[in-house]
């Protein structure tokens, strides 16, 4: 066989031995008529050819469809005419190594089981009868990825190269839609392939400025150590805008959107990069995929409130053209995001990162801006023109990714930080600096590194596939990770509708954001207009009336809510004014979820410092479960508010190392603590649900202990999963000089209609033993309860 031999031919005189010694390595690329593969995939293999020609092993590469030969040889020898090499390579060489190429490389089709059989021989005998050892085999898989599975069983069963040589399989994304198919995905391949055999691309690895950030990290680490951190870092922005839109790509992008097509993927690898703690050991791929895990593990979890969302006016009409929709058709799909991240670490601890990105935006760009606080006061006005000394500019780093105005790759470092150190031999300060503004900075502000060669992310991934540099690409475990991460926020934007952008230049300030309350909130309100809807009034109004013979308010769930709140800031003024604090006695369960978070973004002006949290009921699992009522008011209350530690009163569930057990006597000590600390154990508010069984805190229909007796704190049982609970007796809860009742949802429409014609037992309906000695009760009912 010609090929192979020729591969060697090259090097005769040189290191002819080597060639031999080190082996062979087979690339078999699958989707090789495809875009991608044309666009960069072919021109990376032959890089990788051009670069590794001469240092030893010989290769043969098999492009590979499931069309026959006849159809595809044609369209894939087109693609490879284009192949180019970099300006450094001498036109001679550059001419005779594309020509090595093309005679090493042959179209394959692989559609059967026995086309991937006689692939199999075809290596063998060839290797065999050039007197070759195998080195390793590469299939790159560059297909859609419902083929994978196929593609993976027939490369498992017949085409694994014999023992000794290594396997490498490159899939390519989208690896999954959510956590579970991404789980899918993920075992099916590791049916038939060991972990360290699976490289999946993600092709913004790959890009020079990325691949920079820990190298850059790291070399600087005596610059950084003291500033890479909550303490001096303002915020930290990624952000890829593109101008492009998704027409012709409707039917992919309906599925995905924008958070699925880059920010799960790009933009979180990127964040891990920034934000990881850089091993000791670089070189070490799973010192770094270990260090990046436990920044994804740190992420703190999304909700709603962290990203607003937006869809290009034409959207709509390219889906339904493409999709071949009716006229009324509609979708939520975002081609516009930013998501708003914090980490629970004590490195980043309050820091936002800021993920960005969106379709038929203003410019095409993509960066990652770390931006340092502005806490310098610089009293001398001469000093304010020189950017090396003057601490009052700006300062900011910026691995800049590519396009937008700078155009090319580069890092950026702001003169009035320090000077910084890049690799050498690869990265060389730009001296002669093009005339824009950066971030509102004229470049000469910082320090400009850029690519001595730029290279494209396909071509510097390739080569470290082949090298098994598997730090550079996704794995399992951090895969997995990401998506656990973003699937429950997908989910809640599912039923959340985009503001509406008309793209380019012309959505001028629309999609222009703040961070507010540990949240995003859009600057303007007019897309109100743009979609041709009247304004929302906010004016708070809310229909006061009674029922079961008390106060009753109602309104929609989201007024409601804010009426409740309001009511409490009322009360605990009232109690601090008073007594010097307020003693606040929270229900678990879904429903006052909604009001923790209202009250922990509008918490300005309360009284939190004085504020005492006390538990009306726990459900007997340890306060990590997910179950824990103390654990939903940890995450969406009190990590948001400033109450002091020893305020804070969850129910003691736990002791012992183990839950609830009589012997502890947690009933007890918790009813000694209020005795102690509640004057005449008389919350000033405590705030209760209804459940559908009629059911408050936990104490349920027939239940032996709680509706009347002297005990403030008892054990109960639940008829629903976890069954042990604690929970406030009723009377201890009818001391309290305010007690609120908050009911929301379609679901609970019956149990209040049911309740409202009821006889009042409370043994039956432990919601009729709620009965103030001297306070008040009220009832907080939305018009979904009320009217269905
Ligand atoms: C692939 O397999 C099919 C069915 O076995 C066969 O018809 C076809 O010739 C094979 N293609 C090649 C290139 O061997
Ligand atoms: C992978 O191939 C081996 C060897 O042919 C075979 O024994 C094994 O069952 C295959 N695995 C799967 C999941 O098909
Ligand atoms: C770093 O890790 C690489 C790869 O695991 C290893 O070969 C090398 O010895 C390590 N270097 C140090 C200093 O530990
Ligand atoms: C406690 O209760 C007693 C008797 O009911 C009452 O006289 C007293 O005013 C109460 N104290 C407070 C601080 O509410």
């Amino acid at each position: 066989m010609q090929w192979r031999t020729l591969g060697c031919i090259l090097l005769v005189g040189v290191i002819a031995v080597t060639c031999k010694g080190k082996g062979h390595v087979s690339v078999i690329l699958l989707g090789a008529t495809g875009d991608l593969a044309k666009k960069y995939l072919w021109q990376g293999l032959f890089q990788l050819y051009l670069n590794e020609v001469s240092r030893g092993h010989t290769f043969s590469f098999h492009g590979a469809a499931l069309t026959p030969p006849e159809k595809a040889e044609a369209i894939m020898f087109n693609s490879l005419k284009s192949l180019s090499c970099p300006a450094d390579v001498e036109a001679d060489r550059c001419a005779l190594v594309k020509d090595q190429f093309l005679k090493l490389t042959r179209y394959r089709q692989l559609k059967t089981a026995e086309n991937y059989t006689a692939l199999q021989q075809d290596i063998l005998t060839s290797l065999a009868e050039e007197d070759l050892h195998e080195a390793g085999r590469l299939f790159y898989l560059s297909v859609p990825p419902f083929a994978y599975a196929d593609i993976a069983r027939n490369i498992n069963a017949s085409c694994r190269p014999p023992p000794g040589a290594w396997l490498r399989v490159v899939l390519e994304k989208p690896f999954g839609h959510d956590y579970g198919s991404a789980m899918q995905l993920a075992s099916d391949m590791q049916t038939f392939f060991r972990e360290e055999e699976i490289y999946r691309v993600d092709h913004y690895l790959g890009k020079q400025a990325v691949a920079q950030i820990l190298p850059f990290r790291r070399r600087n680490q005596k610059n950084l150590d003291s500033i890479w951190n909550r303490q001096h870092v303002d915020r930290v922005e990624i952000v890829m805008k593109e101008t492009v839109d998704a027409k012709g790509r409707a039917s992919f992008y309906e599925e995905y959107g924008v958070i699925r097509d880059v920010i799960q993927n790009h933009l979180t690898e990127i964040l891990t990069s920034v934000a990881m703690e850089v091993p000791n050991n670089l070189t070490s791929s799973s010192d770094v995929l270990r260090a990046k895990l436990e920044l994804l593990d740190s992420l703190h979890p999304l909700e709603g409130s962290r990203a607003i969302i937006g869809q290009y006016q034409n959207y709509v009409q390219q889906v339904r053209e493409e999709l071949e929709k009716p006229p009324h058709f509609f979708t939520k799909t975002q081609t516009f995001a930013s998501v708003l991240i914090y980490i629970d670490n004590m490195r980043w601890e309050g820091v936002p990162f800021l993920l960005v990105s969106g379709k038929d935006l203003d410019e095409r760009t993509s960066y990652v801006r770390v931006v340092f606080k502005d806490n310098a006061f610089c009293l001398q006005k001469d000093l304010a023109r020189d950017p090396v000394k003057n601490p009052c500019k700006p300062r900011q780093i910026v691995f800049h990714i590519g396009h937008g105005e700078l155009g090319f790759p580069a890092v950026l470092v702001s003169r009035n930080l320090f000077k910084p150190s890049l690799v050498p031999s690869q990265w060389q300060e730009v001296s002669e600096l093009p005339n824009v503004f950066l971030f509102g900075q004229p470049l000469s502000d910082y320090h400009v590194y850029h690519p001595i060669q730029e290279r494209e992310a396909y071509s510097i991934l390739i080569s470290n596939i082949y090298r098994g540099k598997k730090e550079s690409f996704i794995t399992t475990k951090n895969l997995l990770a990401s998506w656990k991460f973003w699937t429950p926020l997908l989910e809640e934007l599912e039923s959340t509708s985009p503001r509406v952008y008309p793209g380019g230049s012309e959505s001028g300030h629309l999609l222009d954001f703040v961070i507010e309350h540990s949240g995003l909130r859009f600057l303007t309100d007019e897309h109100l207009q743009i979609m041709g809807m009247e304004q929302k009034t906010n004016a708070f109004a809310s229909t006061q009336s009674k029922f079961l013979k008390n106060t009753m308010v109602s309104n929609w769930a989201e007024e409601l809510i804010e009426k409740l709140a309001q009511d409490i800031q009322s009360a605990a003024d009232e109690a601090v004014k008073r007594s010097g604090s307020f003693h606040l006695a929270l229900s678990g369960g879904s429903s006052p979820i909604a009001l923790f978070q209202r009250l922990s973004r509008h918490h300005h002006g309360f009284p939190w410092k004085h504020t005492h949290l006390w538990m009306v009921d726990e459900r007997c699992v340890p306060f990590t479960d997910i179950d824990s009522n103390f654990r939903s008011l940890e995450r969406h209350l009190l990590q948001h508010v400033r109450v002091p530690y020893v305020n804070i009163h969850p129910m003691p569930v736990h002791r012992n190392q183990r839950l609830c057990a009589e012997e502890d006597l947690g009933t007890q000590t918790y009813a000694q603590d209020i005795s102690a600390l509640v004057s005449n154990s008389s919350f000033d508010l405590v705030l209760l649900g209804l459940g559908n069984d009629g059911h408050t805190a936990s104490i349920f229909p027939g239940s032996q202990n709680g509706i009347t007796g002297d005990e403030l704190v008892v054990f109960s049982r639940s008829p629903i999963k976890p069954h042990d609970r604690m929970s406030f007796s009723l009377p201890l809860i009818n001391k309290a000089r305010k007690i609120a009742v908050l009911v929301l949802g379609k679901g609970k429409h019956d149990i209040v209609t049911l309740i409202s014609r009821a006889e009042n037992n409370p043994n039956k309906w432990p919601i009729f033993g709620i009965k103030p000695e001297s306070g008040q009760l009220v009832w907080y009912i939305d018009y979904e309860t009320l009217f269905k």
